[in-house]
């Protein structure tokens, strides 16, 4: 008989958060090292990098502004997925619900090291104080940067309080939650307005495809809870456990016979 899966907010972490602050903090540490103390400690390393004006930051910031924007597009997908039943077909529930934590996880790691690597790109000149402070990059368009910034810190509150939602309750978390929308926008725009490659071709096609599907997945949500609340269905009932059967060195022995039978 078909069952109801959990719903998605029942559904329990399958990461373990301590760990992985632990690897952000790591990757913030090593990623500082290498940027602010590698050129004055190894200058041939970091003149070897590219020159005495190294590109390779440059570079590194706009493919992982990439890396992370596409990991929370396909983060939200399957939120958006999971929320609007789609995620029963594929992959299945659970397996979206683990997914969809993990690409998020990974998304801001990338979102960090997009952020830490413009350090060592001397064109732009950010300070850390900078790259911090929201709207406070006087030197390369603040509004948009600072939108950036914005939404990247509105991502780590979304994220960090689905691992305090037993203490904040479902109502706070689930309020919390619906911010994940308004930070894909701002990622989104600014990447639009911030990034030097919005004018190529195939990053507008991402826009367009990342903004556009998931615009059709939420509107999907939309009717599909419209459409729950005009025909709803008789809830299926929950499968109840099968009893464990009890391992046979750890069975009471019944009878004398038995007993003995066990004992050799
Ligand atoms: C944490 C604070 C952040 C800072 C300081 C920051 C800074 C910047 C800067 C300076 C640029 C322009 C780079 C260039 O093209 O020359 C940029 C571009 C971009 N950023 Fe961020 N950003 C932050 C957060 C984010 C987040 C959270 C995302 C994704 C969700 C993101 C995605 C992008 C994208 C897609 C671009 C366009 C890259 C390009 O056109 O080459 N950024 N960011």
């Amino acid at each position: 008989m078909p069952v109801n899966p959990p719903e998605a907010t029942e559904m329990e972490s399958s990461v373990n958060i301590q760990t992985f602050l632990a690897f952000l903090l790591a990757l913030t540490a090593g990623l500082l090292l290498a940027v602010l103390v590698l050129p004055s400690w190894l200058p041939n390393l970091a003149f070897s990098l590219g020159g005495d004006a190294p590109k390779v930051f440059w570079y590194l910031a706009r493919a992982t502004a990439f890396a992370s924007l596409s990991l929370l597009w396909v983060s939200m997908a399957l939120g958006l997925g999971i929320s609007n039943k789609m995620a029963r077909l594929w992959p299945g529930a659970p397996a979206a619900f683990a997914i969809h934590e993990y690409v998020n996880l990974l998304g801001i790691a990338f979102a960090v090291f997009h952020a830490l690597i413009l350090l060592g790109d001397h064109y732009i000149g950010f300070t850390l104080a900078q790259i911090l402070m929201p709207f406070s990059t006087a030197s390369y368009r603040p509004l948009w940067v600072g939108v950036g910034q914005l939404g990247f810190y509105v991502w780590l509150l979304v994220t960090l309080s689905f691992y305090v939602r037993p203490r904040i309750g479902q109502k706070t978390w689930r309020a919390i939650h619906y911010a994940s929308f308004a930070m894909y926008l701002m990622g989104l725009f600014h990447g639009i307005f911030s990034g030097t490659d919005s004018g190529v071709d195939w990053v507008q096609k991402f826009y367009w495809l990342s903004a556009g599907s998931l615009l059709f997945l939420l509107m999907y949500r939309i009717l599909a809870s419209a459409m729950d609340k005009l025909f709803p269905q008789k809830p299926q009932p929950r499968p109840v456990p099968a009893a464990r059967p009890v391992p046979a060195a750890t069975a009471v022995p019944t009878t004398p016979s038995q007993s003995s039978l066990t004992q050799g």
